[in-house]
């Protein structure tokens, strides 16, 4: 098997990684009326004081540099329906938000309508890791609906009821 770092088999590694289930968000960022959004599964919770939150972002992402100026960004937690949006932020079209309803918040960032929650932030701390960089912010505005969210897990979409009938 291949070995990709310090001897861990790099195959091995991502098949871990695809055993960690996650919500699914978009990632949003604005630089002037540049506008942008990424899909992520990256985004965890830090701390509640302050209320933070972390995103991992790739450095050859477009979302990269518009975050590091920018220094905001908002977590769009997406809706199960809303898969569509998660493969249309996955791909790189060109103008992203042309074909997308969505709102500008405090900062600057778009919020997509009908996102299950979002949070918006201002950067805090970087920390460069190899090929990504984890931006840490501060929780400057938040909202949240009562809908469902989309998770993924093992290179799927799924939704929660899947995994509450190992539960049944
Ligand atoms: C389910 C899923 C989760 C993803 N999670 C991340 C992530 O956490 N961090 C990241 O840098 N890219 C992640 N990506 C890849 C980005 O969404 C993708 O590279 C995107 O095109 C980047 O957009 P941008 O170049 O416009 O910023 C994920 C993709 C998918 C489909």
């Amino acid at each position: 098997m291949k070995k990709c770092f310090k001897n861990i088999p790099c195959d091995q590694f991502k098949a871990v990684m695809r055993r960690f289930a996650a919500n699914v968000n978009v990632i949003t960022s604005a630089d002037g009326g540049l506008l942008n959004g990424m899909t992520a599964t990256a985004v965890c919770s830090v701390t509640a004081e302050p209320p933070s939150v972390l995103v991992i972002v790739n450095k050859t992402n477009r979302s990269h540099p518009i975050i590091r100026n920018s220094g905001a960004f908002a977590v769009n937690v997406l809706s199960l329906a809303q898969q569509d949006i998660a493969l249309h932020f996955a791909s790189r079209v060109a103008d992203p938000f042309s074909t997308i309803d969505f709102s500008v918040g405090k900062t600057g960032c778009p919020i997509i309508a009908g996102s299950d929650a979002h949070v918006e932030c201002v950067v805090i701390k970087e920390v460069e890791l190899g090929t990504h960089t984890i931006f840490v912010g501060e929780v400057v505005a938040s909202d949240l609906s009562d809908g469902e969210p989309l998770l993924y897990h093992g290179g799927q979409y799924r939704r929660l009821e899947q995994a509450q009938d190992a539960f049944a």
